[in-house]
């Protein structure tokens, strides 16, 4: 394979683990970011991020990484362009692409092809819009390539290096193919599209992944008003191989850095091209309400919540990242707090971002401070170290051993014998410690 020069433009989160997945490809990548602290950390090897495997990967790659303030390094130095800004939603809903327009601004002459490669999640039309830019621009000799990212926080290295697929929209077969070129040693399918089916891509599959949550929070709902039990529903809706097992796990709803704003962003393109999108806003809805729905659980034990003590336990958005965006916690906090509640908080990583998200909170440095004298426990984030939680210490320093599981991550039974009282999403019946498990058939059927 070729050694290539890649360049990075925003040293974000994505922008981070792209350089030291393509840096561990054998290629030399130089990587751009404005904010000078951040470009300073990572030149002395700290990330500013937390992301399993992430800190040893750049570690390992040093030689091949240079991080640079100036646009023009990377200019020089590289032939493809990965534009990794962020791409945050506006007042309207909409992708703010501004961080994308002050890219293209500040292109340097080079005397060399150059593409840019479009990382970041952008709405259908952008490449078309930047393609006019650059030409009026007389950057004829710029390209432009589509190649979304399907990195998932806390696996992000594991998915750039396992991708079920590549995806690369592109104006000039040619540029198309220097960037599928980049992926082949990963030996996964690459779809060759045109720029707009591209973008179309990665907003209709993470709009496919958000709907198939919000359409199992609905079927938790109903479960919870027949007598069902989701976590049983879903197993066996997964195993039909039309459907598939994944994002069927029930819970208080989905937040993060992508899925509220992505599907805002193609919401908001639908009706901007005069067509109601009603499937998605009505995903986007029930997401809404799914993080509300905790407080009524609540309620239905320990009456108004006035005065009483809840514990938030888990705040990040997902176990295995210190990333608070959109998290479902923040609602949730706001919520208890308005009715009145105090509010604790826990978290085994995300203590410096909660601080400043969680007005009114306190947080607390250990699991059981938080539930000290507590009326209720809520786990918001299915955190590993909270399947320990309905242990007799926890138990005992707890007002009312009141456990609400957002995230269906404790077996019902157990924690009901160690003496709790347990609510969890979509789980009415819960009486499964007396079912068998699912029978695989025997191999001589199977052959
Ligand atoms: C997502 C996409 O997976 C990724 O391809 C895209 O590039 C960026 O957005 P990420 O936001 O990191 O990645 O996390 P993901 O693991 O997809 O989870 C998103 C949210 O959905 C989390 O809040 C998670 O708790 C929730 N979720 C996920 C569920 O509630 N149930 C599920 O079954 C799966």
């Amino acid at each position: 394979m070729e050694r290539e020069a890649i360049g990075i433009l925003g040293a974000g989160w994505v922008g981070t683990v792209t350089a030291a997945c393509f840096a561990e490809l054998g290629h030399d990548v130089v990587v751009r970011d404005v904010d000078s602290a951040r470009i300073e950390a990572l030149a002395t090897g700290h990330v500013p991020i937390y992301e399993p495997g992430l800190e040893e990967l750049l570690e390992r790659n040093r030689e091949r990484l240079t991080f640079t303030l100036e646009i023009g390094d990377v200019f020089r130095a590289a032939r493809l362009v990965f534009v990794c800004v962020g791409t945050p939603s506006t007042h309207s809903g909409d992708a703010d692409l501004s961080a994308v327009y002050t890219v293209l601004d500040e292109i340097p002459e080079v005397d060399h092809r150059v593409v840019l490669v479009m990382k970041s999640t952008v709405p259908v039309g952008t490449g078309e819009k930047v393609r006019g830019a650059l030409d009026a621009r007389g950057l004829a000799h710029v390209g432009y390539v589509s190649n979304p990212e399907f990195l998932a926080e806390g696996t992000a290295v594991h998915d750039f290096s396992h991708p079920d697929r590549v995806v690369v929209g592109a104006f000039a077969t040619d540029d198309g193919e220097s960037v599928a070129a980049l992926y082949r040693p990963l030996e996964a399918p690459v779809v060759h599209a045109d720029v707009a089916s591209a973008e179309m891509i990665k907003l209709a599959s993470n709009a496919f992944l958000m709907t198939r949550i919000s359409f199992i929070n609905e079927i938790a709902n109903v479960c919870e008003a027949t007598g069902a039990d989701v976590v049983k529903v879903a197993e066996g809706i997964g195993l039909d191989h039309r459907l598939g097992p994944h994002f069927l796990r029930a819970g208080i709803g989905y937040g993060g850095s992508c899925f509220p704003k992505d599907s805002l962003a193609l919401k908001q393109l639908a009706a901007n091209s005069g067509y109601h999108f009603q499937l998605l806003a009505a995903v986007i809805e029930v997401n809404e309400l799914q993080k509300r729905r905790v407080v009524h659980k609540l309620e239905k034990h320990l009456g108004t919540l006035r005065g009483k003590t809840v514990a938030l336990l888990g705040l990040a958005f997902k176990p295995h990242t210190n990333d608070m965006r959109e998290a479902p916690s923040i609602v949730l906090a706001s919520r208890l707090l308005a009715e009145g509640a105090k509010v604790r908080a826990w978290d085994p990583v995300a203590v410096d971002e909660a601080r400043s998200l969680l007005t009114g909170v306190e947080l607390t440095d250990s699991l059981l401070d938080a539930v000290r004298d507590a009326d209720a426990a809520v786990i918001v984030t299915e955190w590993p170290e909270l399947q320990e939680l309905p242990t007799e210490a926890v138990r005992d320093s707890m007002r009312t051993p009141l456990i609400v599981d957002g995230r269906n991550l404790l077996d019902p039974a157990s924690v009901r014998e160690a003496g709790f009282t347990y609510e969890a999403i979509g789980r009415a019946s819960s009486l499964l410690s007396g079912l068998p498990e699912t029978e695989e058939p025997s191999r001589e059927l199977k052959a």
